[in-house]
């Protein structure tokens, strides 16, 4: 079974900082060998970040994340689990407002409610149709 979580995020970090690479090279080995997969989209300063793997793994890598003080006010969004992976193969894609515009495809969206499952599964949906077009 592959449990999930989708959280977000404030940060004072942008995509150009050294930092902000540095991290996603730390969070894609770590995930890498954890068997951990995922999406992080990074937008005027407010991360969302979905990550998935087997039960202890993710639990490992969340409390890395969470307790990670370059981001603030996390809140998370859903949790879930399913027979398979959204993110097959992807220790951590990254996309930022430079490529696509989360807020502009959740504005776009049919979805009124700020129900967190429905928004969610919403954020998933822009990042699926992100990962072809993600390095
Ligand atoms: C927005 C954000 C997302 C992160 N995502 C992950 C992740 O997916 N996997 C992970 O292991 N760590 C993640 N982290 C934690 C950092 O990658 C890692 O703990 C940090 O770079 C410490 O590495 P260092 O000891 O090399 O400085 C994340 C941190 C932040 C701020």
């Amino acid at each position: 079974m592959i449990h999930s979580m989708i959280y977000r995020s404030h940060t004072d970090l942008t995509p150009s900082d050294d930092a902000y690479r540095h991290i996603i090279d730390r969070a894609r080995a770590r995930n890498f060998s954890l068997d951990i997969t995922g999406f992080l989209h990074w937008e005027d300063g407010i991360i969302h970040q979905w990550i998935e793997g087997p039960a202890a793994e993710l639990f490992i890598v969340e409390q890395v994340i969470l307790s990670d003080r370059r981001h603030r006010n996390i809140t998370v969004l859903d949790r879930g689990h399913a027979l398979e992976r959204e993110f097959e193969g992807w220790s951590m894609a990254a996309s930022t407002s430079e490529d696509s515009s989360l807020f502009e495809f959740i504005t776009r969206s049919a979805i009124a409610s700020f129900a967190h499952a429905a928004h969610a599964r919403n954020i998933l949906s822009f990042m699926k149709h992100r990962l072809p077009q993600v390095a």
